[in-house]
């Protein structure tokens, strides 16, 4: 079975990408390679048999049509996206262009060439989304976001996340194109770009820098590991049910005050400071403007229909993660050099 992954070069499509040819699927990887792309993240299975690497944008529906017709995918994984909340609030033209004007782009490709293929049985055309989509929970643990929570997106990008799942379902319905949906909680795990919370905290503490708090720390996200993620959008690609959609939760709500101080006391054990616990570093800064409070998933439809079933705790999963950037500066020092890396973003109007 062939699949067509977009942004395979990223944090979670790299991890489908690796999973994938693990497990003897033929994977083609589309990816135009943005700031946020590292090739390195497929390293280890650049050189199977099994896999491809197709440099387009899907903003080029020329290049995407060329795609299909080379390469004749089974089942389509669309991951690639502007996926940088503060980037969104800077600069909301390219999520706009990518995700909503990228995703029409891929469902026209997607549709052109099933059709002309024949309607071939078990094509599916996966669009992997957020839970952002559905807005801000109550502080209620009793209150989580199901599949049939009403959309509220409140952030540019959830905005444009929001505007490609409503595309992909009007594709189903209008066109019987076959897809399915996930929208999914936070990620984390190796291989994360060094401009989000998790990465960022890991390796300011390295350097001895501060580490930056957005508020009053209290906002909840509900964290995903990434692997697990991974392993779930191959089970809802390959199994899940024509038109229907999965969330995907890591159910391990923190705030991110705790999950800060997580990290820190893995620190301090794994790679002790000269003096001091690295929990002093914490520093708390201007919150993002419209910052969900909470966000927490029912994953219980993929887990009693599909069998889905996660493989680590939060705690379990921050130490390995840790570990891996610990054990891999070669990955991740590059990147540091990349464009709004390390610097605040977002803060939005003054
Ligand atoms: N990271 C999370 O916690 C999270 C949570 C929920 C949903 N998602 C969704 O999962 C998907 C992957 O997220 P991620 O964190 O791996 O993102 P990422 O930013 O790490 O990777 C995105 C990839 O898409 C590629 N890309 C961007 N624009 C493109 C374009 N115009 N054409 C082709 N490729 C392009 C980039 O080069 C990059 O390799 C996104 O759709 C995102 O909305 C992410």
């Amino acid at each position: 079975m062939k699949l067509l992954v977009t942004g395979g070069a990223g944090f979670i499509g790299s991890a489908v990408v690796r999973l994938a040819v693990e497990r003897g699927y033929q994977v083609v990887n589309l990816d135009a390679l943005t700031y946020a792309a590292n090739l390195a993240n497929v390293e280890p299975v650049a050189d199977s048999p099994l896999y491809a690497f197709v440099q387009a944008d899907i903003r080029d529906r020329g290049a995407l049509d060329a795609a299909f017709a080379a390469h004749r995918p089974d089942i389509v994984l669309h991951l690639a996206a502007e996926s940088h909340v503060d980037r969104s609030i800077d600069g909301p033209a390219d999520f706009i262009d990518t995700n909503i004007t990228g995703t029409f782009n891929m469902l026209e490709a997607a549709r052109k060439y099933w059709q002309a293929a024949g309607r071939p049985d078990g094509f599916r055309f996966h669009h992997v989304s957020t839970d952002e989509v559905f807005g801000s929970l109550p502080a209620d643990p009793a209150v989580q976001f199901t599949e049939a929570t009403a959309y509220d997106p409140r952030s540019p990008y959830s905005a444009s996340k929001a505007a490609s799942d409503h595309l992909v379902r009007a594709w189903f319905e209008t066109y019987g194109l076959p897809v399915v949906l996930s929208n999914c909680s936070n990620n984390y795990g190796p291989y994360h770009f060094p401009e989000k919370l998790i990465p960022v905290v890991i390796l300011n503490a390295l350097a001895g820098r501060p580490l930056p708090i957005y508020g009053d720390g209290s906002n909840i996200r509900d964290w995903l590991y990434v692997e697990d993620h991974a392993d779930a959008l191959l089970l809802v690609a390959t199994k899940g049910a024509m038109g229907r959609s999965y969330n995907i939760g890591g159910e391990n709500e923190r705030t991110n005050l705790q999950l800060v101080r997580t990290i820190c006391t893995i620190l301090d054990r794994l790679r002790p400071r000269g003096s001091g616990a690295y929990a002093d570093l914490i520093t708390f800064v201007a919150d993002r403007p419209g910052h969900d409070a909470r966000y927490a998933i029912n994953p219980s439809r993929i887990r009693d229909e599909l069998g889905w079933r996660l493989s680590v705790t939060v705690e379990e999963g921050l130490e390995r993660t840790v570990r891996w950037y610990l054990d891999n500066e070669a990955w991740w020092r590059p990147l540091l050099a990349r464009q709004g890396v390390g610097q605040r973003l977002g803060k939005g109007a003054p």
